[in-house]
């Protein structure tokens, strides 16, 4: 669990940012051409949707009405200020609550950076399953490691899968991959400045100190040893 203090700075990093996931534009454009809907009647969720940028743009981009659950009551207002300034808010709606209690399934699922909801990535993918309808799609992506980590890498970020397990965990939760993808380490690096601009905002000594471990922890030890993996399923 974090100390106040600490949830303050996380609070600051993700404040600043559109996703809070290594996600480039170029990627956000090839992932809004892959996950056009395939039918009619489609509904977009988000379980885990910080504050919301990736599902407003797939429910503008299809003209689409959905969901967004985040548990982050700031993410939660950031989000719902965002849909109303693109003339959304009255298709897209933002819940401030915990994924892992929603039952309401949809077409178009995204679930990034959030599997923790569930526990393990075995256990997200078993839960999205059910909440995927069939012939829709999931786009689904977190971390997973691309080389062994060290201790100290392993320390803080717990068992990870690599890519080629993440997919097989998807294919055994009952999905089939229509795309996979990692990351660059150039949306890594963006990703990682961009977080830690948001706490040296806040100016004092002790968000400075705690930027300087987050740069050291990134540039000394898990740089292009954590990677991003992006899975589009389909559930059979
Ligand atoms: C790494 S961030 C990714 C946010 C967003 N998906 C994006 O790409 O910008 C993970 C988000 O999941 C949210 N989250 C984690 N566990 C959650 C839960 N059980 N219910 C709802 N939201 C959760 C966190 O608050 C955080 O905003």
């Amino acid at each position: 669990m974090h100390n106040d203090e600490t949830k303050a700075f996380l609070a600051a990093a993700a404040a600043g940012l559109a996703y809070n996931a290594p996600l480039g534009d170029d990627r956000v454009r090839d992932l809004n051409r892959r996950l056009a809907p395939t039918g009619t009647g489609w509904r977009a969720l988000d379980l885990g949707c910080g504050s919301g940028e990736l599902l407003l743009r797939l429910c503008t981009a299809f003209d689409l009405p959905g969901d967004g659950v985040e548990r982050d009551a700031a993410d939660v207002e950031r989000a719902a200020g965002r849909a109303k300034e693109r003339g959304a808010a009255d298709r897209v709606t933002f819940h401030c609550a915990n994924a892992a209690d929603w039952t309401q399934p949809a077409a178009l699922v995204v679930n990034v950076g959030a599997g923790y909801a569930w526990g393990d990535t075995g256990q997200a993918l078993a839960a999205l399953h059910r909440l995927t309808h069939a012939g829709g799609k999931l786009l689904f992506a977190d971390a997973i490691y691309r080389t062994t980590p060290s201790d100290e890498v392993r320390a803080l970020f717990g068992d990870l899968p690599d890519l080629a397990t993440m997919a097989q965990s998807a294919v055994a939760a009952g999905f089939r991959p229509l795309h996979i993808a990692e990351s660059t380490l150039a949306e890594w690096d963006d990703f990682e400045s961009d977080w830690r601009a948001g706490i040296e905002r806040l100016g004092t000594p002790a968000a400075r100190a705690f930027a300087d471990q987050r740069r050291a922890d990134y540039l000394g030890g898990y740089r292009d040893v954590v990677g991003f993996g992006w899975l589009i399923l389909t559930p059979v």
